[in-house]
């Protein structure tokens, strides 16, 4: 049956096979993008937040340069102590619970600990990941607005230089998402 149209329709065979070779050409290339694209998104996952990004080789990493784990120790014993007392935190009620357990030392080496690791620090932190950590706690854009600022003043209050100010921050910032759970 195919034999008696190729011969009815003489040039149809190599119609085809011009046609088949298109289709293999065509199927390699959308294999060759895909493979492409599954690369590219893998090595995407497998990149730290830009915030996170690691010191090229010779420079030092920012735990480093805010002091190592004194440094951060010191600016996170200040921070802590005034977000305890801050009213506009307090006003949340899940937040005035965790305050009022009066848990601040604990706290802090927890804080401390996240900071450490998160700035290229030994790997030492060993609490939730920070979406677990506050989901209970409902807290809001303008809440998390707050706590950056009080992160501001001790950083001023600390002398912390604008270049790893400025590092710090965005860390922090970029973990909006994961922390703001409320509307
Ligand atoms: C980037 C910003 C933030 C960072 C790096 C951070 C870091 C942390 C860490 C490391 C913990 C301990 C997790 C654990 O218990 O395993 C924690 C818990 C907590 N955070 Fe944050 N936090 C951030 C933003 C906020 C904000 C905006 C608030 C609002 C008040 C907040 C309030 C709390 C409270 C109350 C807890 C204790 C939860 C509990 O024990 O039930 N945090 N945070």
């Amino acid at each position: 049956m195919i034999e008696a149209t190729f011969n009815e329709s003489p040039g149809l065979g190599e119609k085809v096979h011009e046609l088949a070779i298109d289709i293999i050409v065509t199927g390699r290339r959308v294999l060759r993008l895909f493979c492409a694209a599954t690369t590219a998104a893998m090595v995407l996952v497998a990149m730290p937040a830009a915030a996170e990004e690691k010191p090229a080789a010779g420079e030092k990493s920012l735990y480093e340069r805010v002091g190592g784990i004194y440094g951060i120790a010191a600016t996170v014993d200040d921070l802590v102590d005034r977000l305890y007392v801050n009213g506009t935190l307090n006003a949340n009620p899940a937040v005035k619970a965790v305050h009022d357990r009066q848990g601040q030392a604990g706290f802090k080496v927890l804080v401390t600990a996240w900071v450490v690791e998160h700035t290229g620090g030994p790997k030492m932190y060993p609490g939730l990941p920070l979406d677990k950590a506050h989901a209970h706690l409902k807290i809001t854009d303008r809440e998390f607005d707050v706590v950056m600022n009080e992160c501001a003043t001790t950083f001023y209050k600390f002398n912390v230089p604008k270049k790893e100010m400025d590092e710090l921050m965005a860390l922090l910032g970029s973990y909006r998402a994961a922390v703001v759970t409320s509307k």
